[in-house]
């Protein structure tokens, strides 16, 4: 079962930063996710749609221009890093998941693969993978790039879940916790999908999910994991 540091190691560092990123996977975990917007033209790791819980900025991430967004301390001192930022920490040491979670993400995160492959001519675009809530930008990636893997995200899975993720051309789906049973690996695994589910805190729960065969879990806590297997 992958552990899949969700962003970052947020249990021990500020959420979606360069210092979460290392300490993800300084804890052992196999990939990392972290979270997309389109900003004034860049690609910034970010998981809310306003700034107040995780800087000391204010207002609505996406009115704001490049500048101010990395004047802003986003926690002991940790820049808003790029999306370029985290794959120079942790491309070739462990996958990256990358969460598109604005509207227009699809095409610059798509450019951005491309010029990456084009200037490190060993990257494995297998350790990757482009996730979304949005399965609107997970088709335009498709049309854009299909090679690139996706997942489809889901918090409560509708009876067609698969059926969806499969018509996506995904690579995984990944559910919220509380919604697998055995069941539901059992026939995302026959329809040839990963079960990769978000967010997994607690031991008692990876063990469970780890007896359903799950292909792995987001964790804020990449070294509870670890110490389990
Ligand atoms: O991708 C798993 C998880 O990150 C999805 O939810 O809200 O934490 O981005 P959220
Ligand atoms: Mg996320």
């Amino acid at each position: 079962m992958l552990c899949i540091g969700h962003r970052g190691a947020r249990g021990h560092a500020p959420e979606n930063t360069l210092a979460s990123v290392r300490k993800a996977i300084e804890l052992g975990a196999d990939w990392i996710e972290v979270d997309v917007y389109w900003v004034d033209g860049e690609l910034v790791v970010f998981h809310d749609d306003r700034l107040e819980r995780t800087t000391n900025g204010q207002g609505l991430l996406r009115s704001q221009s490049f500048a101010y967004l990395r004047s802003l301390d986003a926690g002991d001192g940790e820049q808003i890093p790029t999306l370029a930022e985290v794959f120079e920490a942790a491309a070739g040491k462990v996958g990256i998941n990358v969460e598109l979670k604005g509207p227009g993400t699809a095409e610059p995160v798509v450019q951005f693969l491309q010029d990456w492959q084009g200037q490190n001519p060993g990257a494995d675009l297998s350790r990757v993978l482009l996730s979304s809530f949005c399965h609107d930008e997970l088709r335009l990636v498709q049309q854009l790039d299909a090679e690139v893997r996706l997942g489809a995200l889901f918090v409560d899975l509708p009876v067609d879940a698969i059926a969806q993720a499969q018509a996506l051309g995904a690579w995984s789906i990944n559910p919220g916790k509380e919604a697998v049973t055995e069941a539901f690996v059992v026939a995302a695994h026959a329809a040839g999908l990963k079960v990769l589910v978000f967010t997994v805190n607690e031991v008692v729960d990876m063990e469970r999910l780890r007896g359903l065969g799950v292909d792995g879990i987001f964790t804020d806590y990449p070294d509870r994991l670890v110490s389990l297997r």
